[in-house]
C-alpha cells in the first residue's frame, strides 16, 4: 500500500466531512424536536426531564443529549454520574445560534435546509444522467422553512434598516405619499416583504412565488407579523408575459438564479417598474470568475447548486441552466437580453448577498 500524503489528507478530510454531516443531522433533530428551545428554557436537564418536556421518548433523547455532548454542542453537568441522572445544559452563549430565530446569528434553519437540499437525491442523481431536473416541490417542506429560517432574522434587521436606505431614491420614495407600491418576486415565505412593510408603515407590498406552500406560509407570517393589511402574497409565475402593474420598487432576492427562465422573469420585473421604478436584484455574492482558488462563498454556492438550484432551475424546459453560482456577468447577459441598458452593482455590504440596480 502507498502511503501518501495527499491520501492522508485526503482521507482526513473526507472523515471530517462525515463528522460535520452527524453534526448537521444531530442539529436537525435538536431543532425540529424542540430540543435546543427546551434546553435553552428549562436549563440544565435530565433526558427524562427533555423526553417530558418536548414529549419524545427517552431513551432517543438520551441517545441525542450524549452524542451532542460528545459532538461539543451541550455541556454535561456530572458526567461521572449514572446515566439517567446526568444533567445536560444549552451553553448560554450557544441559545442565539441554535434556539433564537431572531438572531442573525441564528443557524438552526441551516440543517434543515441541508435536509431539504438532499431530500430527493436519488432523483438529483438520476437528473444527472437524463440532463432533466427536479422540481422544487420535491423538495418538500424542510426545504421552504429551511430557507425561510436562513433569511428571515437578516431581512428583518437589515432589508429596511440597512439595505434599502443605502439605495436613497428608494428609501425616500418609500417613506413618501402616496405610499410607494413594491413587488417581491419568488419572495418565498415572504420575510423580505413583511420586512419592507414594517420598515416602511406606508409601503404597500405585493409578494409573488410559484410554489404555493410557500405563498400558504408568507400569508400567515404576514397575519403573525400584523402587515396583512398592506402585504398581499400570491402563486404566480414570475416570468408570466401577462404579469401587470406598477410598483416603485420590483425586487428579487436570492431567486434569480433559480428561475428556468430568468430573462422573461427580468423582462416583466422591468414592465412593473416602467420608466420609474427600481428594479434590484439581490443574488449570490460569488467570484467575477471561476477559479480553483478557495473562495467560501463558491464553495458553498456550488454546494447548493449541485443539489438544488441547478436541478431546480433544469425542471422547466427550455432552461437558462443558471444554477446558484450566477456570477455577476451572467446576470448582466440576462439583464441587457430582458432590455435593460445597464446593471449597477450597489456599495452595499453583505457577507452572502450583492445587490444589483438594473437600469431601463
Ligand atoms: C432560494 S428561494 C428564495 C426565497 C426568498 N426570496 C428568500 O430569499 O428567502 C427561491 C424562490 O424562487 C421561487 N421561484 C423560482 N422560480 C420562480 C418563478 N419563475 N416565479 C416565481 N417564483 C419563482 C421559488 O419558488 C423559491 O421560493
Amino acid at each position: 500500500m502507498n502511503d501518501s500524503p495527499q491520501a492522508d489528507a485526503l482521507i482526513e478530510k473526507i472523515l471530517q466531512a462525515a463528522r460535520g454531516t452527524f453534526e448537521i443531522f444531530g442539529m436537525y433533530l435538536g431543532v425540529r424536536l424542540g430540543y435546543y428551545q427546551a434546553l435553552g428554557e428549562i436549563g440544565p436537564a435530565t433526558a427524562a426531564e427533555l423526553a417530558a418536556r418536548t414529549k419524545t421518548n427517552e431513551r432517543y433523547a438520551r441517545e441525542w443529549l450524549e452524542q451532542q455532548t460528545v459532538a461539543g454542542f451541550l455541556h454535561v453537568d456530572n458526567e461521572s454520574a449514572a446515566e439517567n441522572h446526568r444533567r445536560y445544559q444549552l451553553p448560554q452563549p450557544y441559545k442565539e445560534v441554535l434556539a433564537d430565530q431572531e438572531s442573525v446569528n441564528y443557524l438552526g434553519a441551516l440543517p434543515v435546509i441541508l435536509a431539504g437540499a438532499v431530500y430527493p437525491l436519488r432523483a438529483v442523481t438520476n437528473a444527472y444522467q437524463t440532463g432533466g431536473g427536479v422540481p422544487y416541490k420535491d423538495y418538500g417542506i424542510d426545504l421552504v422553512e429551511g430557507q425561510a429560517g436562513m433569511n428571515r432574522a437578516m431581512f428583518l434587521n437589515e432589508l429596511a434598516n440597512k439595505w434599502l436606505p443605502a439605495i436613497s431614491g428608494v428609501h425616500r420614495r418609500l417613506l413618501e405619499d402616496p405610499p410607494a407600491r413594491v413587488a417581491d418576486v419568488g419572495t418565498g415565505a415572504g420575510w423580505s416583504s413583511i420586512a419592507i412593510a414594517k420598515g416602511y408603515p406606508k409601503a404597500i407590498v405585493d409578494g409573488f412565488d410559484l410554489d404555493e406552500p410557500s405563498i400558504d406560509m408568507a400569508q400567515r407570517n404576514a397575519r403573525a407579523a400584523g402587515v396583512d393589511d398592506r402585504v398581499t402574497f400570491s402563486v404566480r409565475d414570475a416570468a408570466d408575459p401577462k404579469f401587470a402593474g406598477r410598483y416603485d420598487l420590483v425586487a428579487a432576492f436570492e431567486c434569480i438564479h433559480d428561475m428556468s427562465d430568468p430573462v422573461r422573469a427580468l423582462k416583466a420585473m422591468r414592465n412593473l417598474a416602467g420608466a420609474n421604478g427600481t428594479v434590484l436584484v439581490v443574488d449570490e455574492r460569488v467570484g467575477e470568475s471561476f477559479s480553483a482558488a478557495k473562495n467560501d462563498i463558491d464553495w458553498m454556492m456550488y454546494g447548493w447548486s449541485i443539489l438544488h438550484c441547478l436541478p431546480v432551475g433544469m425542471a422547466d424546459k427550455p432552461s437558462a441552466e443558471t444554477g446558484t453560482v450566477m456570477r455577476p456577468d451572467t446576470l448582466r447577459r440576462y439583464a441587457s437580453a430582458a432590455g435593460f441598458k445597464s446593471v449597477d452593482i450597489l456599495p452595499i455590504e453583505n457577507y452572502f448577498f450583492r445587490f444589483y440596480r438594473l437600469n431601463p
